[in-house]
């Protein structure tokens, strides 16, 4: 997949339409075009390659790429110095040609050089792709780091994504509103970060992990197309796909359904990814949650590849085959590469073990002579003929497949079975392109906790499946939610769902979650009050731009999209945060510390 360029000719050209500062070009267009014409350009000395006693060549690197500048004198520079450079634009001499700039046919020659800044000897080489240091090394001089041709692309495509959200939802009549930092608790599942107040000692804010309250209420205000480019806090676990502070395009809307809901997104990533990628028409198509589970043991499936899961437990009901008289028989074709060795077999049924399965069959698909299938595995004794050729057939396999399957409860048959197709298709397959899926008919809840109470999967304010009402008190894990999700290749994009906004329906889910009236109107009193005053039917989404600029950037860490993002341990290596603060500032918020800060 190729990254739009960013600074197409058009838009750099654009950039010298505007007032042009001690420049009259940036690099990449410095072309054949103007040879012979004087130009200036300004930037960082990327390179310096000395000639004999009289000549000096420079690479200068603006943010539109490099141009080689040629001065007819010794001098003193060094990388990223800082200069601007004064010359005639001219041909460069036959066989020294560049193809892979685009000012590759020309140098500035005869340069005049003004040195603009001196700098320190830099930690890394920024031109160098292939030998980066640690990542904390990365992170801690992340302003060098920035400089870097692959991050000052993905800076500028999630910058591309945002403009593209904007432009598709602006469309459509949506409006952005800003929603307040300094909020108060909601019920979204994660870790909040607290901020303490100076004019109210003992009392806390805390920072938004979503907007999602305040754009209920926004609705209840009639603004009811509603975008925010928002930054969320969550003080969770850190891992490639998650950061402390991230961002999401979240949106909100009434009087609407969950299709006119998905059809927004779906049209703004679309734009979006074309606006990065230039791909287009790409197809989203829809499951439930039940058929993604059952299918790929997974709610976010990767459909950049097929082996799917089959059910097959009616073959072996009643059969006496302990192993595989069970409640469920999941199995797949092993994504296998090359095929598998016995003692990697070996480590399948190991890793299955530690993902909670009693063991993992596997079965390699043997054709006869005679054409008819046979299997080699350690229960092929015990296999009839048919259940062999229903097998066979049911899963599509072909001599020299692996099928692995895995017996008991449906969900763990489906964690084990999901977790080994995308680990084993990660390490055998080549996996590429950009597959979106919606994942639709999540449930209500997604377990009981300690007391018995369901716990919300999206979060409370979602409003139930109308048919599934009744079971909210009896079987509350079987009560479907109106909610959705976005998946791009096995990440979860983003998520959504129709609201509550009847406080009757509202104050019988808190309920059922084990809120009581008395915590409910203490926590959402104010939500509950609004939805008192005339609520619309309303829902929304939001989905994670860090996320989506990753994937569509080909990286594997949000991290390289973000300016300046933690460690996994929550550090900013630059700035050295977080940080202690003083006996003043505590008491001025009326604190005082149990234990001494630790040095972070
Ligand atoms: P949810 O909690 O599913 O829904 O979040 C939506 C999307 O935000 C992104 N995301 C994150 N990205 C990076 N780091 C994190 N720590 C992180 N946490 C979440 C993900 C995720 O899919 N208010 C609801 C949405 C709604 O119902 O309208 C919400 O926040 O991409």
């Amino acid at each position: 997949m190729q990254l739009a360029s960013t600074f197409g000719r058009d838009s750099v050209l654009n950039l010298l339409a505007s007032p042009k500062g001690l420049r009259s070009h940036y690099a990449s267009v410095v072309t054949e075009e103007i040879v012979g014409q004087e130009v200036s350009v300004c930037g960082w000395v990327a390179s310096v390659r000395e000639h004999g006693e009289h000549l000096t060549f420079i690479d200068l690197r603006d943010a539109t790429g490099i141009v080689q500048c040629v001065i007819s004198e010794r001098i003193e520079l060094h990388p990223e110095w800082v200069v601007r450079v004064v010359g005639r634009v001219a041909k460069r001499p036959l066989g020294t040609e560049n193809l892979a700039l685009a000012s590759g046919q020309v140098e500035i020659s005869d340069a005049r050089l003004e040195v603009l800044s001196i700098a320190n000897a830099v930690p890394f080489s920024v031109s160098d792709q292939k030998d980066l240091p640690d990542e904390s090394v990365r992170l801690r001089y992340r302003f060098v780091d920035l400089r870097r041709a692959r991050l000052q692309r993905n800076i500028r495509t999630r910058a591309q994504i945002n403009k593209a959200i904007r432009r598709s939802l602006e469309s459509f009549g949506f409006l952005e509103i800003e929603t307040p930092m300094l909020w108060t608790p909601t019920p979204e599942g994660a870790r909040e970060f607290s901020v303490p107040s100076r004019l109210q000692p003992g009392n806390f804010y805390v920072l938004p992990q979503s907007p999602q309250i305040a754009k209920q209420l926004l609705m209840v205000s009639g603004f009811d197309r509603y975008y925010q480019i928002a930054r969320c806090m969550r003080d969770e676990d850190l891992r490639s796909d998650r950061q402390f502070e991230f961002t999401q395009l979240d949106l909100e809307a009434s009087f609407i359904t969950q299709e006119d809901i998905r059809d927004f997104v779906t049209r703004a990533v679309s734009e979006a990814t074309e606006a990065a990628t230039g791909l287009s028409d790409l197809d989203f198509p829809v499951i439930t949650y039940r058929e993604a589970i059952s299918r790929y043991g997974s709610d976010k499936p990767d459909i950049r590849f097929g082996h799917e899961i089959f059910e097959l437990s009616d073959l072996f009901l009643g059969s006496g085959i302990r192993a595989l008289d069970q409640p469920s028989v999941g199995a797949f074709i092993a994504p296998a590469g090359e095929g598998f060795s016995r003692s990697k077999l070996d480590q399948l049924v190991d890793r299955a073990k530690t993902l909670g399965a009693a063991g993992l069959l596997w079965l390699r698909v043997k054709q006869g002579p005679d054409g008819t299938f046979e299997v080699d595995s350690p229960i092929a004794k015990f296999l009839k003929a048919e259940q062999i050729a229903t097998i066979i057939s049911r899963l599509g396999a072909k001599a020299g497949d692996v099928v692995l399957a895995v017996s008991g409860e449906f969900a763990l048959t489906r964690s084990v079975l999901g977790t080994l197709r995308v680990e084993l298709a990660k390490a055998n397959l080549r996996l590429e392109g950009l597959r979106y899926l919606w994942v639709i008919d999540f449930p209500m809840f997604e377990d009981l906790d300690e007391e018995g109470n369901p716990i919300a999967a999206h979060h409370p304010f979602t409003m139930p499946n109308i048919d599934d009402f009744e079971l909210m008190a009896s079987d509350p894990l079987a009560v479907r939610a109106q909610s959705y999700d976005l998946v791009l290749n096995g990440w979860e994009l983003g998520s959504g769902s129709i609201r509550i906004h009847d406080p009757k329906v509202q104050s019988e889910v808190f309920t059922a979650l084990g809120i009581s009236d008395e915590v409910a109107n203490q926590r959402f009193g104010f939500l509950l009050d609004a939805f008192g005053f005339g609520a619309p039917p309303h829902g929304g989404f939001a989905f994670g731009i860090d996320r989506l600029a990753a994937l569509l950037c080909g990286e594997d860490t949000i991290r390289e999209v973000i300016a300046f993002p933690k460690t996994q341990s929550g550090l900013d290596l630059m700035t050295g945060a977080p940080k202690q603060i003083s006996k003043e500032t505590l008491s001025s918020y009326g604190l005082t510390l149990r234990e001494s800060p630790k040095k972070s």
